[in-house]
């Protein structure tokens, strides 16, 4: 039986990791828990940054952006050696379960935690979406709204100038909020690792943009390609002027929308639930608009396609 447990934030940090670490810190005490908050992510498991949490510690939190555990990327905590000390700092707190919020890189150390016996249960936290086995991630509705937002404006100056406006936006290696925002805001192109650059078809669609709109909106997912240099390649070979803008960290920060906190609250509370039943190596995922809970080794290599899915629909649209 548990009766103290661990709550941190690992990796890129997204909107409503608050919302999660509030529905971690209020379930687990509802529930007779000790919570203690690990600042700084695995990191500060190894630096013994630990301090226990309180149910107003974690007031006023709900609809701030960022963690205020803060958060950070550890590639050494795949030494076991780094883990070991990490584990001894747990013990001297008496900390026998965590809540590990974060991507892919934090499953992974959770899962590592968990072959060495600490029970832990993995939340998806990352603007990406990119985590197979969950519909959606936590921040990746803030983000995508943000992003429908910033190229919204973006098309007003365009359409004044007759530009076409390239937009990079994040994902790491996964198309998901390049193919959604442009579904959002009806983009010409979208261009991301999923759909594959064919510099050809980019221009063929642009030169056809130009024969009836003020505008043209092609959104790239970063690492795909250079936007600057399609920027240019579009000015010189179609008929609009183009300007690339790269969204950047913007796109990780700001108040969580409503969707990603409550899904936040409703994840944080279905964790410290499969604690309490003694499971652990899992993460909790949304599928179909239920929550469920699956080992994070299956979360994360299982084949679910999405992106190419909505791409197929993207492109019926235009
Ligand atoms: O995983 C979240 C993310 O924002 C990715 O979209 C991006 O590639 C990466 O993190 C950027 O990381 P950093 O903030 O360390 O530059």
């Amino acid at each position: 039986m548990i009766r103290k447990i661990g709550v941190l934030t690992s990796g890129g940090d997204a909107p409503g990791m608050n919302a999660a670490i509030r529905a971690v810190v209020r379930a687990a005490i509802s529930n007779d828990l000790e919570v203690y908050g690990i600042y700084d992510g695995y990191r500060g498991m190894y630096e013994g940054k630990i301090e226990r949490l309180h149910r107003k510690s974690v007031s006023e939190r709900i609809n701030r952006g960022g963690t205020f555990l803060g958060t950070a990327r550890l590639p050494e905590f795949k030494y076991r050696e780094i883990r070991e000390v990490a584990i001894e700092n747990l013990q001297e707190y008496g900390i026998d379960a965590l809540v590990c919020i974060g991507g892919d890189g934090t499953y992974r150390g959770a899962l590592a935690l968990d072959e060495m016996n600490i029970k832990c249960i993995g939340l998806p936290g990352t603007i990406d979406n990119d985590i197979p086995g969950t519909d959606y991630t936590i921040g990746f509705d803030t983000a995508l709204t943000t992003i429908v937002d910033a190229v919204d404006k973006l098309r007003d100056t365009s359409s004044s100038h007759r530009r076409c406006s390239i937009i990079e936006v994040m994902g790491r290696n996964c198309g998901a909020l390049a193919i959604w925002s442009g579904i959002a805001v009806g983009a010409e192109v979208v261009v991301c690792s999923e759909t594959g650059y064919h510099e050809d078809e980019i221009v063929d669609k642009i030169c056809e943009a130009a024969r009836s709109k003020r505008h043209a909106i092609v959104l790239v997912a970063e690492k795909v390609t250079d936007v600057n240099k399609l920027a240019k390649i579009i000015t010189d070979r179609t008929p609009f002027d183009a300007r690339a803008t790269i969204l950047g960290h913007i796109q990780r920060g700001g108040c969580p929308t409503p969707r990603d906190r409550v899904l936040a609250s409703i994840m944080g509370v279905k964790a410290v639930e499969e604690l309490i039943k003694g499971n652990s190596g899992c993460c909790i995922c949304e599928v179909n608009n239920e929550l469920v809970a699956i080992p994070i080794e299956q979360a994360l290599t299982m084949k679910r396609d999405q992106v190419s899915e909505k791409y197929r629909a993207f492109k019926e649209l235009w």
